[in-house]
C-alpha cells in the first residue's frame, strides 16, 4: 500500500516539512519525479535548516528506507554533495537504507549547458539544473541511466556519444562521473523490484512529489512548466508499482500563492505593495534551490479547485498559516474576470476568523475537501491536526 503526497500549487507549498512530519507512519519514503530543481526545506530537532534536492524529505528518520525512483532525473554531483553534507554536518549516514533506481536518468554537464542556452531563446525561468534537457535525452532514448553511471564499461561508450553533441571534452568529464558512479554504486539497484517485494510484506510507502501540480508538463500552464508529470497519477509509474496499490493522496497547499519563474499568476500582488512585502519577508519566499525571490499572491481557489479535480486528494494540508497573522486583511480569489466583466468576489477575513477556524471551514467548503492538518511554522512539531 502506498500514499502519495503532492503540492497543489506551483511548488514550494511546504511539502518537505509535511513529508518529514508524516514519515514516522511509513516504512519507505520515495521520490518519484523531478530532480535537482526541487528544494525541500526541513528542520532537525536542533532546529538546523536542511535543504534537500534529490533525497526524500524523510532522511532525518534513520530507521526508514529512503528511495529515489525511476521517474527522477539525478545530478550525481548535487546528490553526492547532499549525502556528504548530511554526514559532515548532521551526522546522518546511510547503511543500506538509501536506494537509487538504476532506471533514473542522469543529468550531465551537457544538460546544464543546454538548459542555460534554451533560456536565452525562451524565458521559462527554469532553475537551470538541466531538468528539461535530461528528460529530453530520456525521451530521445540517448539518455544515460543510473545503471550505466555505476557501470564503467557502459559509461565510457554512452558518455562519449552524448557529449559529442556539444563537442565537449569528454575526457575532462569522464573521470569525474566515473567517480560519482563508483560512490553511488552501492546505493543503486532495481528499486521497482524492491518495492514490489516490500508491498507483498505489507510495508507502508509514502511517495513524495516535487515541484507542484501547476508545473505538470501536461496539465500545468504550458510552456511555463517543468519537464515531467507532477500529478499524483504519475507516482506509481515514477517508482514502478501498480496504480492499484495507491490508497491515499495527500494534497499540500500554502495559505497564499507563490510562483518562481515566468508564467501566468492571476492573484499576483504588485511587488511594491505592502502585502507582497509582508508575504515575501515573513514567509521567506526565496527559492530554496536558486535563491530567487518568489512572486507572491493571494490564495487562488479557482486554481486549487483545478488541482483538486486533477489529483482528487483524500485530505488536504494547509501550510504557512502563521504568516497570515502579519496581514490586517486577507483576500481569497473565488473567480476570474473575463473581458472586463468583473465576476470575482473578494473574500475578506480578519485575524480572529483565522483563529476560530472560519477561514479553514470556508476553504474546505469551497474546495469540497477536508483540511486535516494545519502547519503553523517551519519546525516539525509546529503542526495541528484539525480534527483534534
Ligand atoms: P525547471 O524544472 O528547472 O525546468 O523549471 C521549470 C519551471 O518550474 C520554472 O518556472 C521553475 O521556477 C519551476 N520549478 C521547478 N522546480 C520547482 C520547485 O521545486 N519549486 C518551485 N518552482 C519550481
Amino acid at each position: 500500500m502506498a500514499d502519495v503526497l503532492i503540492g497543489l500549487q506551483w511548488g514550494d507549498e511546504g511539502k518537505g516539512k509535511i513529508t518529514n512530519y508524516l514519515a514516522k507512519d511509513y516504512d519507505i519514503i520515495a521520490r518519484f519525479q523531478g530532480g535537482g530543481n526541487a528544494g525541500h526545506t526541513i528542520y532537525t530537532e536542533k532546529q538546523e535548516k536542511l535543504v534537500l534536492h534529490h533525497l526524500p524529505s524523510s532522511v532525518l528518520h534513520q530507521d526508514k528506507i529512503h528511495l529515489l525512483g525511476n521517474g527522477m532525473v539525478i545530478d550525481p554531483e548535487i546528490l553526492v554533495n547532499e549525502i556528504l553534507n548530511l554526514k559532515d554536518k548532521h551526522n546522518i549516514e546511510f547503511f543500506g537504507n538509501l536506494l537509487i533506481s538504476n532506471k533514473a536518468h542522469v543529468t550531465f554537464p551537457i544538460h546544464l549547458i543546454e538548459d542555460e542556452e534554451n533560456e536565452k531563446f525562451m524565458k521559462i525561468g527554469t532553475t537551470k539544473k538541466g531538468i528539461g534537457p535530461t528528460y529530453c535525452s530520456k525521451y530521445k532514448r540517448d539518455g544515460i541511466r543510473m545503471g550505466d553511471l555505476v557501470n564503467s564499461s557502459e559509461l565510457m561508450a554512452k558518455m562519449s556519444n552524448l557529449m559529442s553533441r556539444k563537442i565537449l571534452n569528454f575526457y575532462s568529464f569522464y573521470d569525474k562521473y566515473r567517480n560519482f558512479g563508483d560512490y553511488l554504486a552501492g546505493f543503486t539497484c532495481d528499486t521497482s523490484d524492491y518495492l514490489l517485494k516490500e508491498i507483498k510484506k505489507e510495508k507502508k510507502i509514502l511517495l513524495e512529489g516535487a515541484n507542484g501540480t501547476m508545473l505538470d508538463i501536461d496539465h500545468g500552464d504550458y510552456p511555463y512548466v517543468t519537464s515531467c508529470n507532477t500529478l499524483a497519477a504519475y507516482a506509481p509509474l515514477g517508482v514502478g508499482i501498480p496504480l492499484t496499490e495507491i490508497k491515499n493522496i495527500i494534497g499540500v497547499f500554502k495559505a497564499y500563492s507563490t510562483r518562481v519563474g515566468a508564467g501566468p499568476f492571476p492573484t499576483e500582488l504588485k511587488q511594491t505593495s505592502k502585502e507582497f512585502r509582508i508575504l515575501q519577508e515573513k514567509g521567506q519566499e526565496y527559492g530554496a534551490t536558486t535563491g530567487r525571490p518568489r512572486r507572491c499572491g493571494w490564495l487562488d481557489l479557482v486554481q486549487l479547485k483545478q488541482a483538486i479535480a486533477l489529483n482528487n486528494p483524500t485530505y488536504l494540508v494547509i501550510t504557512k498559516i502563521d504568516i497570515l497573522r502579519y496581514l490586517s486583511k486577507l483576500k481569497v480569489c473565488k473567480q476570474y474576470s473575463s473581458f472586463g466583466q468583473l465576476q470575482y468576489d473578494k473574500f475578506t477575513v480578519h485575524g480572529e476568523m483565522i483563529n476560530d477556524q472560519g477561514f479553514f471551514r470556508y476553504i474546505e467548503k469551497s474546495l469540497g475537501k477536508e483540511i486535516r492538518y494545519v502547519s503553523t511554522g517551519p519546525l516539525n512539531d509546529q503542526i495541528i491536526k484539525l480534527t483534534d
